[in-house]
C-alpha cells in the first residue's frame, strides 16, 4: 500500500544550524502516530513541515505520490489541520471561529451551517455557538480550536501537544472524545506530546525524535518495552515516573 505521507532526506535548518535531518519516514493512512522527544528535539518543526508552513532546506516530502515539497499553495495546505497547545482564535464568536474556513472556501450557507453545527455537537460545545471565543475557558477554547480543524475534513489532523495547557479532568474527557471523533471518521493523525500516558492511550504508532534525528519508531508496545541504544535514557525516565 502507498503510504499516505512518504518523507525522503528531509532537513529543515535555521541559517547554519540543522534543526531536523530524516533521511526517510512514512505516514500509513489512517495511521495514529504519536511523536515523542524532549525539549527542542524538532517536533514542532517537523509538524511544520509536514504540514507545509515551513520550506525544508532540502528533501522531498510525497503525498500519495505526488511531490508536494514546492506547493505550499493554499490548496494543498488546505490538506492538513494544526492544532496547537495555545489556540488562536479569533476575535469572534465560536460559530464564526469554526465556520470561516468553510466560508474562505465558499461553501454555500446552508451547508457551512449544517457541518459547524455536526461538529459543536461532536465536540459538545453547541451551547458555545453564540460564545464571544474570548470569554472561554482553556478546555472549551481547545475543543473550538478541534473543531475549526476537524469541520475541514483534513487528510491530515497534527495536533502539537493540544492538551498540555489543560487541568488533568478536562485533559482526559477531551482525550476520550478526540479518540472516538479519529476512530469514527479514521483520520490520519500525528499527535505531538510529552506525554507518555497520552501517546499510549491515543497512538498505536511512536516515534521518537530526538536532536533533529529520528530515533526510533514502530507500534507503542514495541517502541516502549524494546528502546534501542539512542532512546534507552529517554524513555526509561518516563517508566520510572509512570510506575
Ligand atoms: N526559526 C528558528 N530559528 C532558530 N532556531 C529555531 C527556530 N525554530 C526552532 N528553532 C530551534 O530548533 C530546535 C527545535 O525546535 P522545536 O520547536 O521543533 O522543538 P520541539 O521538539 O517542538 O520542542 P518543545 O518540546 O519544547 O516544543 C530548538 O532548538 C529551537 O530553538
Ligand atoms: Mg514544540
Amino acid at each position: 500500500m502507498t503510504p499516505l505521507i512518504t518523507v525522503k532526506n528531509l532537513e529543515v535548518r535555521a541559517g547554519k544550524k540543522v534543526l531536523l535531518s530524516i533521511p526517510h519516514f512514512e505516514i500509513q493512512e489512517g495511521e495514529v502516530l504519536g511523536i515523542m522527544g524532549p525539549n527542542g528535539a524538532g517536533k514542532s518543526t517537523l509538524i511544520k513541515a509536514l504540514a507545509l508552513l515551513e520550506h525544508p532546506a532540502h528533501g522531498t516530502i510525497i503525498l500519495k505520490d505526488k511531490d508536494i515539497t514546492k506547493e505550499m499553495t493554499l490548496e494543498m495546505r488546505r490538506k492538513f489541520a494544526v492544532a496547537m497547545q495555545q489556540p488562536l482564535l479569533l476575535d469572534t464568536s465560536v460559530y464564526q471561529n469554526i465556520a470561516v474556513g468553510l466560508k474562505l472556501r465558499k461553501l454555500p450557507r446552508q451547508e457551512i451551517k449544517s457541518k459547524v453545527s455536526y461538529w459543536l455537537e461532536k465536540f459538545q460545545i453547541s451551547h458555545l455557538a453564540k460564545k464571544h471565543a474570548y470569554h472561554l475557558s482553556g478546555g472549551e477554547a481547545q475543543r473550538v480550536n478541534l473543531a475549526r480543524a476537524m469541520v475541514l475534513e483534513p487528510e491530515i489532523l497534527f495536533l502539537d501537544e493540544p492538551f498540555s495547557a489543560l487541568d488533568f479532568p478536562t485533559k482526559i474527557q477531551l482525550l476520550k472524545d478526540i479518540k472516538s471523533i479519529i476512530q469514527q471518521t479514521k483520520t490520519t493523525t500525528v499527535f505531538v506530546s510529552h506525554d507518555l500516558m497520552e501517546l499510549k492511550y491515543l497512538a498505536e504508532n511512536l516515534a521518537i525524535l530526538m536532536d533533529g534525528e529520528l530515533k526510533q519508531s514502530g507500534p507503542a508496545e514495541e517502541v516502549l518495552s524494546s528502546p534501542n541504544p539512542s532512546t534507552t535514557a529517554f524513555i526509561n525516565d518516563w517508566k520510572t515516573l509512570l510506575n
